[in-house]
């Protein structure tokens, strides 16, 4: 599978998770849905963080040297709210704050990387980008949250 189908499953699966955990009631409910989601967060940010980005950045154009940067930001910020969420209690009004500020900051990085980022991995080409995928599945290591907020 080509690194940027991976990826976009990926994306996809977490949407479904940020969804799922919306609906859910009781605190008990919505802290595994945000468990879960962090969880596949974390590990989603790194195999692209260790795998994929520095491979779109040795491109080397105006585009990626741009690009590539922004987007390790985005994941720290992303990473900054991932880390305060364990510490607040679900039935805090404060949690459903901040799981909507995490799931538009998502959103909106998830659109850059599908409609810029992958747009300029193509040039890698199918055979560099189906190796890359191997590379992050067999790098993809969800790990449980621990209780000071995550690995990261
Ligand atoms: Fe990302
Ligand atoms: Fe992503």
């Amino acid at each position: 599978m080509k690194a940027t189908e991976l990826l976009k499953r990926q994306h996809r699966e977490v949407k479904g998770l940020f969804k799922e955990t919306k609906k859910a009631s009781g605190a008990k409910a919505r802290r595994s849905g945000m468990e879960e989601i962090a969880t596949k967060l974390l590990a989603h940010m790194a195999i692209e963080e260790d795998i994929f980005y520095p491979a779109v950045k040795e491109l080397g154009t105006k585009k990626t040297a741009e690009m590539v940067p922004e987007a390790y930001e985005e994941h720290h910020v992303a990473k900054l709210v991932i880390r305060e969420l364990p510490k607040v209690n679900p039935e805090d009004e404060r949690f459903e704050a901040k799981m909507t500020v995490l799931e538009e900051l998502i959103e909106h990085h998830v659109e850059e990387e599908e409609k810029e980022m992958f747009k300029v991995a193509e040039k890698l080409g199918a055979e560099r980008l189906t190796e890359l995928g191997a590379e992050m599945k067999a790098a993809f290591d969800p790990q449980p949250l621990k209780a000071a907020g995550g690995r990261r």
